[in-house]
């Protein structure tokens, strides 16, 4: 197959999504509407300058215009019109199941409550399953720069909203903030039954993710790539199966590989991780899942059997029910 082959037979596929900050999908032409309609000043003129400003060099330059750019959410529409817009390119990227993280302290930090964007979220998501049997699940994720008691806090307001959270995640700067810091609001999480991922090994070491297996006890990592430096640690994950959500684009753009050539996906895939592939902040990184399928193929000598993998990957490391999932994979083996 040629690579324009593999990149319609891949877009054709029902896939899955498990790394996605719905805060990352804030597109610039949204930033700018929602500026506008709050009487925000942004240090921007037009959508091309806001464009120009994702040259990142690091995770922490790129959460500076992360948290800057959610600022303009405010009101329920304002989240439902988020969630909205994200869901629209699931549609269209053929993305039939996903699990998307928000940011809760983002907004109870500026006085915006769990009351207004839960509701925004879960209209969009009730209007789309209703319209094209559109499936997501939502992952609290808590910031990993604040402290383990703001995280606490942040849970116990979530609770009246359990019913609509499947996990709790940990993302924001990695380096200086290791999981063991969340260690008692995780087993927290654990005992209300939610279950558990954090991005870990993304610029912080391997060790991080050990943190992340035992302190946390995480159902999945997010990132994990840095994974590759401790032997002992793949030899676990192969046995183990904790599956890595990779996010080839965002890896390349905040400087975790120098190009996506050097991106390391398919070594882990080939040792027998259970990787998985993802967009993170498609907005602000260029592109939605299809595009990180599309890159990977275009820089690395990626066969069919081995994308196949990947996205059989996605809804076998994913929160589905069993049969939900027993049906989907029946369907891609026809494929
Ligand atoms: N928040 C949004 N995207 C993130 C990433 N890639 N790493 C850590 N925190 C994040
Ligand atoms: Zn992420």
């Amino acid at each position: 197959m040629t690579k324009n082959e593999l990149k319609q037979w891949v877009a054709s596929l029902p896939k899955v999504e498990l790394h996605l900050h719905i805060e990352g999908s804030l597109e610039p032409e949204l930033m700018m509407a929602l500026a506008d309609k709050h009487q925000i000043a942004l240090p921007y003129a037009n959508i091309e300058e806001v464009k120009q400003a994702y040259n990142f060099e690091d995770l922490q330059s790129f959460l500076d215009l992360y948290y800057f750019g959610a600022s303009v959410l405010k009101d329920e529409d304002d989240f439902y019109q988020l969630m909205w817009n994200y869901l629209l390119k699931c549609k269209e990227d053929n993305v039939v199941h996903v699990e998307i993280m928000f940011d809760p302290q983002t907004h109870t930090e500026r006085g915006i409550g769990f009351d207004v964007f839960m509701q925004g979220f879960k209209r969009a998501m009730q209007q789309a399953e209703q319209e094209w049997g559109q499936s997501c699940l939502l992952i609290m994720s808590f910031l990993r720069h604040l402290t383990e008691q703001s995280a606490i806090q942040t849970l116990e307001s979530a609770k009246p909203y359990l019913n609509d959270i499947i996990a709790v995640g940990l993302d924001s700067a990695e380096l200086g903030n290791p999981p063991e810091k969340f260690t008692q609001v995780f087993e927290m999480a654990k005992e209300l039954g939610l279950k558990r991922v954090a991005h870990a090994g993304e610029e912080g070491p391997a060790d991080y993710v050990w943190g992340a297996l035992k302190a946390l006890d995480v159902h999945r990592i997010d990132h994990g790539v840095r994974s590759i430096e401790d032997p002992k640690l793949i030899e676990f994950l192969i046995q183990s199966q904790h599956p890595l959500t990779v996010c080839p684009l965002s890896n390349t753009k905040l400087k975790v590989f120098s190009h996506m050539q050097e991106h390391n996906v398919l070594q882990l895939l080939d040792l027998g991780l259970m990787a998985t592939i993802n967009a993170d902040d498609p907005s602000y990184f260029g592109g939605y899942l299809n595009d990180n399928f599309f890159a990977i193929i275009d820089h690395l000598p990626i066969q069919k059997h081995q994308l196949h993998q990947l996205v059989i990957n996605s809804f076998n490391a994913s929160f589905m029910p069993a049969e939900q999932k027993r049906k989907w994979l029946e369907k891609i083996d026809s494929y």
